[in-house]
């Protein structure tokens, strides 16, 4: 049995290759392999085109694609591509007794924009565009599928949007890529694409729970396009375990009937500049009833940004060394370290400024001569020729953002963090500010019990954003475009008891013995009403 035979069904190869490469060379290339099980179920969706005869791989590594779809046809017409010398020299010794397959040692992005293909299966690079040394490429892609680019970080969306380009008629594409684009903003662009092309047909979103294959592969989206007219609709799947490679099997076998008509939408209802979570997660905001948007009771805009904070931030020894005087110092919360309870007082502040930590804000309107010097100091540092203060009238001027009477955290592994502002101080960007209307304003107690209970941050999640390792991320539009429970249903003798609770919870912070069970009460009230 040659060599190729050998290892044909089995990740072997790539084991072999990954204990005899540095990491540091693999990571420089993006060399994360395909584990063979998902290879061989995308292999199987390219065999399901009846005239498949030639194939691309746009970013070969050891042909685990390859030896899949040799499996099913010994005779296809295989071309791959690939950046990295090493990996090649070892990919041709595989290939060497196959004739039909052709390994190309150069850039995928910048060659083949001329030859289609029946089928291209792809486990492309993940990098950020900023380290991928080619600053034409978006707008050669952009001229050649006739579709403004622009904002795209990551290579893995161009490699996917040059392959849709060279399908052949009836041909099929297998993607597997970092599913972060269906819910991110630089993700609406490829989107559109997918959309606008008609080729996507579904998307098997991965998500294990436990760690069966490499880190890069936990979260990603296996991704299905036909170049055919054969259906206008897209499926969506959850894959939680191997067990659930047989159900997107059967997927494929079926094509282009649907099983069923879960989570299938027509391409006309298919939303790009929505987050796609909504099609393939079930939302947490269907458990309640009588639920409005956010902004029916306030807004939520992000901190002020300074533009260099070193310059704009004092603390009181920082103010005393420049002689900056009180008046010219706005009281502000820089990190979010500085407030970590729930209610942030006077008290807090005081301590803060007490023991010296960063707390103010140049706020220099109509300076002083040695605000003045302050300022000259800042020029000489060029910090008025920085990216934010450079379109300021004068430069050192601060957003005019007043202290909004709730924050709420912009980075959590934990969900949303919301913090009442009793001290009335602005804040930076590390917080969010959510201001109240006037309507809203006389019940923020009502409102912020709210914001504290899980139901409310259970309704948020529909809307966030995750960064991987469980970081997640709130921008403020996440949160405008949130539903809410629609405070003004709760019955009276209810929203007393919710004020109860919130007092004695309040109280119990202050006291610095915080006693969740206030706000567990204060949650069990809103799921007996809402639910
Ligand atoms: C994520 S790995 C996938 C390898 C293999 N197809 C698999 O699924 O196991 C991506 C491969 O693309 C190669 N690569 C990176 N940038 C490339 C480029 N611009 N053109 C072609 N290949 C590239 C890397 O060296 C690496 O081998």
């Amino acid at each position: 049995m040659n060599n190729d035979r050998k290892h044909s069904d089995t990740n072997e190869i790539e084991r072999e290759y990954s204990k005899f490469t540095t990491i540091e060379h693999r990571k420089k290339y993006a060399q994360f392999f395909t584990p063979f099980s998902l290879a061989d179920l995308m292999a199987k969706w390219l065999i399901g085109n009846k005239d498949l005869k030639t194939v691309l791989d746009p970013a070969f590594g050891l042909g685990v694609f390859s030896r899949a779809l040799l499996n099913h046809n010994h005779n296809l017409k295989i071309i791959g591509f690939e950046i990295d010398e090493n990996i090649y020299e070892k990919a041709k010794i595989i290939f060497k007794n196959n004739k039909n397959i052709s390994i190309n040692l150069s850039d995928f992005m910048h060659n083949d924009w001329d030859n289609k293909y029946d089928g291209i299966i792809c486990n492309p690079p993940y990098f950020n565009f900023r380290d991928y040394d080619s600053k034409n490429i978006l707008e050669e892609i952009g001229k050649r599928i006739s579709f403004k680019l622009n904002g795209l970080t990551n290579l893995y969306t161009l490699f996917l949007l040059k392959s849709i380009y060279q399908l052949n008629e009836n041909g099929r594409a297998a993607f597997i890529i970092p599913s972060e684009f269906l819910n991110s903003d630089f993700g609406k662009l490829i989107k559109s694409y997918l959309i606008k092309s008609k080729t996507l047909r579904h998307i098997a979103v991965i998500n294990f729970k436990e760690n069966v294959f490499n880190d890069a592969l936990t979260t990603s989206a296996i991704i299905l396009c036909a170049n055919d007219n054969k259906s206008g609709k897209v499926q969506f799947s959850n894959v939680s375990s191997k067990n659930d490679f047989s159900k997107i099997e059967r997927v494929i076998e079926s094509y282009p009937d649907y099983l069923s008509n879960e989570r299938t939408f027509e391409f006309n209802n298919l939303n790009p500049e929505l987050k796609w979570r909504a099609y393939y997660q079930e939302q947490n905001a269907v458990k309640y009833k009588n639920l409005v948007p956010f902004g029916n009771y306030g807004k939520v805009l992000r901190g002020i940004a300074t533009g260099s904070n070193e310059f704009f931030t004092f603390n009181l020894s920082k103010a005393n060394k420049f002689g900056i005087a009180n008046k010219y110092l706005l009281p502000c919360i820089c990190k979010s370290i500085d407030s970590k309870n729930s209610f942030f007082t006077n008290d807090d502040f005081e301590k803060l400024q007490a023991n010296d930590k960063t707390v103010y804000l140049l706020n220099a309107v109509n300076p002083d001569k040695l605000v003045k010097r302050y300022i000259a100091s800042g020029e000489e540092q060029e910090i008025d020729k920085k990216y934010l203060t450079e379109k300021r009238n004068p430069w050192y001027s601060i957003e005019n953002r007043p202290p909004s009477p709730i924050w709420v955290s912009v980075f959590n592994r934990t969900g949303l963090r919301f913090v009442r502002n009793e001290a009335n101080i602005s804040n930076l960007t590390t917080f969010h500010c959510i201001y109240l209307n006037m309507f809203s304003a006389p019940k923020t107690d009502l409102f912020f019990a709210y914001l504290l209970t899980d139901v409310s941050k259970q309704i948020f999640n529909d809307n966030r954003r995750e960064y991987g390792k469980g970081l997640q991320k709130f921008e403020p539009n996440d949160i405008n475009n949130s539903k809410m429970l629609n405070l003004e249903l709760l019955p009276s003798d209810s929203e007393s008891e919710i004020l109860e609770y919130f007092s004695l919870y309040r109280n119990s912070v202050i006291e610095k013995k915080p006693d969740e069970s206030f706000v567990n009460k204060i949650n069990d009230i809103f799921i007996k009403f809402y639910t």
